[in-house]
C-alpha cells in the first residue's frame, strides 16, 4: 500500500490537509493521527470493512475491542444505549481529554468494534489535530494506538512509520504526544465505576469527581490464567520492546546496588544490557546503555518518555533492560501499569 506522510501543524492544523485526511476516512481508508495521549490508527467506526483494515495493519487480535473517538459531546447519545447517572459530570470534568468511558452500546455500533461485547468505549480527545479531523470527517472514528500489536504505543510519527508504513493510507506527523501513555479507561455500566486502565486522568482525579471508584485487579498485578479480564486488552501482557524488561523495586540505594550487580552478571553472559534510570540516578549505573526517563519529581515527564525510551533501547540492540520503578501516586499508577506489562510482571524486590 502507498502510505502518504502528512505533516500538520498541531497548534493550527492546516484546513486543506485536514480535509484531505478526513476524506480518506469518509472513503473507508485508514489514517494514523496524533492525540494528546499517543498516536492512534483511525477508520470510520460505523464501517465494518474500514475497521477491519485497522486490525489487519496492526496484527491485532479480533477479540480486543476498539475505542470510538468523537469530537463533540452530543455525539455520545447515538452511540450508547443510555448515559448512566453521574457520567455526564464525568464527561464534562475530563473531556476533551485522556479519558475513555465504557457504556452500554447502541445498535449502530458494529460487532467488530466491541469484539462482540454489549459495551462500547468512547473518548473525546483534546488534541487539536485529532479533534478537527474527527469533526471535519463528520463520523465517529475507531482508533487503537498506532503500533504493531504488542509493541509500545507510538508517541511520535516516526514510531508509527517504523511500525505501519506501507500498511495504512496516511500517517500524520503532528509532533510528539503530550501525555505519552494511553487514556484512562473507566467502566460506568455497573453500580460503582471501575478503573480498567490507568492513564492521563488519575485515579485520584476520578475519585474527586465520582466518589467511589474500584480499581480492576488487572491494573497492578498479573492476572491468573483462569480469570477473564473485564477489559480484553489487559490479558495481552505486553507493551513490550524486543528486549526483556526486569523491574527492580525497593529502597533507592539498594536498587542501585542490585541493578549494577545484575548488569555485571548479564554482561558476563555476553548480553548487551540497558538500564532505565531517572535523571538523579543515571550517572550511578554502569551498563552498555543507560537512559534516563526524566526527573524523579516529575512523573508527567517520565510518562511522556516511557514508550519513547523503550523503543530507543530496541534501536540500540539491547538484550535486557533493568528498570527502576516509580511511586504509585497520580500518573505513577499508569507508569507502573505499563512498566509491569512491559516486564511481564518480572519484578525483583530488594
Ligand atoms: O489513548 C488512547 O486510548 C489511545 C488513543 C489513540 O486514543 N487508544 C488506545 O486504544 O489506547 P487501544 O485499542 O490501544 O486500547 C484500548 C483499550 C484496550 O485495552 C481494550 O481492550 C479496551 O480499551 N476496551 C475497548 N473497548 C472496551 C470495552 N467495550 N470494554 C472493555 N474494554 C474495552
Ligand atoms: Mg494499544
Amino acid at each position: 500500500m502507498n502510505t502518504q506522510i502528512l505533516k500538520i501543524n498541531p497548534q493550527n492544523p492546516e484546513k486543506d490537509k485536514i480535509e484531505q485526511a478526513a476524506q480518506v476516512w469518509r472513503d473507508g481508508g485508514t489514517v494514523a493521527f496524533p492525540t494528546e495521549t499517543v498516536y492512534g490508527l483511525g477508520a470510520n467506526a460505523l464501517n465494518e470493512a474500514a475497521v477491519k483494515k485497522i486490525f489487519e495493519a496492526k496484527g491485532r487480535p479480533a477479540d480486543n475491542p476498539l475505542i470510538v473517538h468523537i469530537s463533540d459531546f452530543e455525539e455520545v447519545d447515538r452511540l450508547v444505549e443510555n448515559i448512566p447517572a453521574g457520567t455526564k459530570h464525568l464527561m464534562s470534568s475530563f473531556w476533551p481529554g485522556p479519558l475513555t468511558i465504557i457504556m452500554k452500546k447502541s445498535n449502530i455500533i458494529p460487532d467488530i468494534i466491541t469484539a462482540g461485547l454489549d459495551t462500547v468505549a468512547i473518548r473525546l480527545p483534546s488534541h487539536p489535530i485529532a479533534r478537527s479531523l474527527i469533526k471535519v470527517s463528520g463520523i465517529p472514528i475507531a482508533a487503537p494506538s498506532a503500533n504493531t500489536s504488542g509493541k509500545p504505543s507510538p508517541t511520535i510519527a516516526q514510531h508509527v512509520i517504523d511500525d505501519l508504513f506501507g500498511k495504512v493510507d496516511i500517517i500524520i506527523d503532528g509532533g510528539p504526544a503530550e501525555v505519552g501513555l494511553e487514556s484512562t479507561v473507566i467502566d460506568v455500566t455497573g453500580e460503582i465505576p471501575v478503573l480498567l486502565r490507568p492513564g492521563g486522568v488519575t485515579y485520584e482525579q476520578l475519585r474527586s469527581v465520582l466518589g467511589e471508584v474500584q480499581v480492576d485487579p488487572a491494573v497492578l498485578s498479573a492476572l491468573s490464567a483462569d480469570v477473564v479480564p473485564r477489559s480484553p486488552g489487559m490479558k495481552y501482557t505486553h507493551y513490550s520492546p524486543n528486549a526483556e524488561v526486569v523491574i527492580v523495586e525497593g529502597e533507592k540505594e539498594k536498587v542501585i546496588h542490585a541493578i549494577n550487580r545484575l548488569v555485571e552478571e548479564n554482561r558476563r553472559k555476553g548480553l548487551k544490557v540497558g538500564v532505565m534510570a531517572v535523571d538523579e540516578t543515571a550517572s550511578l549505573y554502569h551498563a552498555d546503555c543507560v537512559l534516563a526517563v526524566g526527573s524523579e519529581g516529575q512523573p508527567q515527564t517520565i510518562a511522556a518518555n516511557l514508550f519513547y525510551k523503550l523503543r530507543e533501547f530496541d534501536q540500540m540492540g539491547v538484550d535486557i533492560i533493568f528498570a527502576q520503578s516509580v511511586k504509585e501516586q497520580g500518573i505513577g499508577m499508569a507508569i507502573r501499569n505499563r512498566l509491569n506489562k512491559a516486564a511481564g510482571y518480572n519484578i525483583i524486590k530488594v
